[in-house]
């Protein structure tokens, strides 16, 4: 099939990837002329574990293209992607300038019959707004006799895994009421719709709402989690033992209720706001996700005041070694990103930071530009040097055996903060660390 895919950001490029990779013939199209350039030369702009080679490979077959050339891009898509950006407004609701100048793009161009297709996080009601503006557009170009309809089909990848979570993905959510689409929909899915019938249909509204409640609900249980760590801290008990504890009954499972540092990245953050804000919108107050952002947002200072209380806010002058600044592992994405919220804290009570991360270097490099309380170093031990702690913020794989002694030679006091409960307080205590965790005593 002929797809068309309008952005090139992790979304995009992914989903143009990985249906070009089974056989249909992709175009994406983006604005940015750059970015466009670097495509057509096989680089990535963003780290994603295996994005690189598919992109590289596909583009090799001819099956996948880049472009700023939207006109050719409408004319070459069966079906039209929106896979582009829907930054927070001021007020958190979702900006949709994107989306719909994408929407006028695709209605000025289009010459035949098509199908849009909402691949971008968008709050409930957008696809109605797409209509209407290729609506207006066809009617100024006196095209009404032109169909079209607009699916909503949102996107669940994870980053760091977004190449494997489009090629197995657990459902392919199609909104749309009209049976031709939802028939052309599975053939564009059926490569990845083997086993067994992943396809869940619906009204578009409910799809739209499927995307930022299953979003919203992960973090829910995120700050779920946080909530009772904080708790259990204060009660004396282990959060490990509790999560082991709860995790086995299947109704709660154990997946994603590992309390930590708060969740950042371009996601939960941003849908828990925009949900609420929709909510507003229609005068409902969202009582449960305020609490969940809010909780958040508390959980993101717990690193700084633990720090802050070891040191009985002596933090003037201190360096504190710091490992992760991405905002999970495998992935160079510090947007919202908890080491950002750790960093400026400390930098506000006066201390410097050494910092190293496996992916992130030039991305921190490029949000704080060169300044004298920040040391990018080049490896995991070289920011120990004379540092008062080491904080770990972000639970990189290669964090996971360190060697104690090196740690503990380097380190001012061997002190260690620990933001993703990574090694067992007894172990620690007995190796001669202080250490602190999340929700453990300990
Ligand atoms: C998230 C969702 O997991 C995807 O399903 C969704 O498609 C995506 O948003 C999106 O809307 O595009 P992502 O933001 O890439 O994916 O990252 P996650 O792996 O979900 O992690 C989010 C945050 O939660 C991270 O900061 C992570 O450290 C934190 N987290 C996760 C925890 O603190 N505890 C957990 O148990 C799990």
């Amino acid at each position: 099939m002929n797809v068309t895919v309008f952005g090139t950001g992790y979304v995009g490029l992914v989903q143009g990837a990985i249906l070009a990779d089974v056989g249909h013939h992709v175009v994406c199209v983006d604005v940015d002329a750059e970015k466009i350039q670097q495509l057509s030369q096989g680089h990535i702009p963003i780290y994603e574990p295996g994005l690189e080679s598919l992109v590289r490979e596909n583009y090799a077959a001819g099956r996948l293209e880049f472009t700023t050339d939207a006109e050719a891009g409408v004319k070459h898509g069966q079906v039209q992607f929106i896979a582009v950006g829907t930054p927070p407004d001021e007020d958190g609701s979702a900006d949709l300038k994107y989306v719909l100048s994408v929407a006028q793009t695709i209605a000025e161009y289009m010459q035949c019959e098509q199908i849009i297709i909402d691949k971008s996080t968008v709050p409930v009601g957008t696809a109605d707004k797409v209509r209407a503006k290729v609506a207006e557009v066809l009617a100024k170009r006196n095209r009404e006799d032109l169909n079209f309809d607009v699916v909503s089909n949102p996107e669940f990848l994870k980053e760091g895994s977004a190449v494997a979570d489009c090629q197995k993905p657990d459902r392919i959510i199609i909104g749309t009421e009209n049976e031709a689409s939802v028939e052309v929909m599975r053939e564009l899915y059926a490569p990845f719709n083997r086993n067994h019938d992943k396809v869940i249909v619906m009204d578009v509204r409910s799809a739209e709402l499927t995307k930022y409640a299953a979003n919203c609900m992960l973090a829910t249980k995120i700050s779920f989690m946080n909530e009772i760590a904080n708790l259990s801290e204060l009660l004396g008990a282990d959060i490990e033992m509790v999560r082991q504890g709860i995790g086995s009954d299947p109704r709660i499972g154990y997946h994603f209720i590992y309390p930590g540092v708060g969740y950042g990245g371009s996601c939960f953050p941003k849908d828990v706001q925009a949900l609420i804000r929709t909510a507003g919108d229609i005068d409902f107050d969202a009582k449960l996700l305020k609490a969940v952002e809010a909780r958040n947002q508390e959980q993101k200072t717990t690193l700084f005041k633990k720090i802050h209380r070891h040191f009985e806010g002596q933090l003037e002058g201190k360096t504190f070694a710091l490992w992760g600044l991405s905002f999970k592992p495998n992935t160079d994405d510090m947007r919202e990103a908890p080491s950002r919220v750790l960093m400026e804290a400390l930098w506000q009570a006066g201390a410097k930071v050494q910092a190293y991360d496996p992916e992130a270097m030039e991305e921190a490099q490029r949000i704080y530009g060169t300044r004298d309380d920040l040391a990018l170093c080049g490896t995991k031990e070289a920011v120990l040097k004379g540092a008062d702690a080491l904080v770990i913020v972000t639970e990189w794989q290669s964090f996971r055996a360190p060697n104690f002694d090196l740690i503990k030679s380097q380190l001012s006091q061997p002190t260690l903060f620990d933001g993703r409960n990574m090694f067992q307080p007894a172990r620690m205590r007995k190796k001669g660390f202080t250490y602190y965790s999340v929700g453990r005593n300990g």
